[in-house]
């Protein structure tokens, strides 16, 4: 047993950039329940960019939009669309992960930097990833305002905790070039200490039209999960290779946010307006035999369109919405898991059914 170079405490905060964080921030309140806990901007003194951090369960999300033209965050948006920039990692000593992470390789965004304010100190450091993606370290043991500093707390509607009970990020999911899965692999492996603990072929995952490969990396334990997606050689364009045409390059195709209860999680979901992709019917005439017995009704997730599957481990059921924005790039899932440990592999040639009858309304298929 080797020592852990890399220790990951979780996922601090997704941050992503978008061209209107503002009304973004209305979308995760009202759509996906989120409750804004804090923000930063020109009526906080920050002049160059508004930021929301919008909160459920365990989850943090951060919407950032610049004010002005000449801006990274604007020339970002510009190129990606509304995107998630930031997989920002919960450490015990951002210094020494940034210290680990430069030395195996990473390429420097920021160099460590404490910051301090009347809630204590907080310490951050950033290394890039696949495309314009960074991961920040962020070490927040001796901070207990909220946030960051430079953020004010608020709350928009009182009713924080309450939320449509999504309770934590299960995984996050990059897309990368054709051939560079295996760059980004090992970019895991050396520079987090991950390991590869799932993998699947195009042989595996195939429909008509498109195809893709998948591996998943993970830290010892399971906490932090990024499953590294690349195209793989169909008749037509891959979902993935429309991805990164419309994204302008690799970047984070899907955000997982787990749920205890998915059927009222999603019945309360799609009140709210959330979109979730469509399913064949005869899809359920399938599942019974191959998932089994579980403790939901299968009537109630066959009008849901949810998803189930099974491992050695247990087995999950899991949803995928329509993308978030006009751009066919960033989704969301919903994932339920009662045991297993995998990523519904089982599902894959459903969901690529269901995925490409969208790609095929937009003409891009
Ligand atoms: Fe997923």
């Amino acid at each position: 047993m080797t020592e852990d170079f890399m220790p990951l405490l979780g996922w601090d905060y997704l941050e992503l950039w978008v061209g209107n964080a503002k009304q973004s921030a209305y979308f995760y309140e009202h759509a996906l329940g989120f409750t804004r806990t804090a923000y930063a901007g020109p009526e906080t003194g920050v002049r160059d960019r508004a930021s929301y951090v919008l909160e459920q369960g365990e989850i943090r999300v951060v919407l950032t939009s610049a004010v002005r033209e000449e801006h990274e965050i604007t020339r970002h948006q510009a190129k990606h669309g509304d995107g998630v920039r930031d997989i920002a990692l919960t450490v015990p000593d951002a210094t020494e992960a940034y210290r680990q992470a430069v030395q195996r390789g990473a390429r420097s965004v920021a160099e460590p930097n404490s910051v301090e304010d009347d809630f204590g100190t907080i310490e951050t450091a950033a290394i890039a990833t696949y495309g314009d993606t960074i991961h920040t370290f962020v070490n927040r043991a001796d901070y207990a305002g909220p946030f960051k500093p430079g953020f004010v707390s608020m709350s928009s509607n009182g009713n924080r905790g309450a939320g449509l009970g999504l309770t934590n990020i299960d995984h996050v999911v990059g897309n990368v070039e054709l051939g560079k899965m295996d760059t980004w692999v090992e970019f895991y492996e050396t520079v987090f200490g991950m390991t590869n603990i799932l993998h699947f072929g195009d042989d595996q995952i195939q429909t008509e039209y498109s195809a893709l490969m998948s591996k998943v990396m993970s830290d010892g334990e399971g906490k932090i999960k990024f499953p590294i997606n690349e195209p793989a050689e169909g008749k037509r364009k891959s979902q993935i290779e429309e991805y990164i045409e419309f994204y302008g390059g690799a970047g984070a195709q899907h955000i997982a946010l787990a749920t205890t209860d998915i059927v009222r999680t999603v019945e309360t979901l799609k009140e709210h307006g959330m979109i979730f992709l469509d399913t064949p019917d005869s899809y359920y005439d399938e599942v019974v035999g191959r998932v089994g017995e579980i403790d939901e009704d299968y009537d109630d997730l066959h009008r849901h369109k949810i998803l189930a599957d099974r491992d050695d481990d247990g087995y999950l059921l899991q949803i995928f919405t329509k993308t978030a924005q006009d751009r066919p790039t960033l989704f969301f899932e919903v994932i339920e898991r009662h045991g297993a440990t995998s990523f519904g592999e089982g599902n894959f040639k459903a969901l690529f059914e269901a995925i490409e009858r969208e790609q095929a309304l937009r003409g891009n298929l």
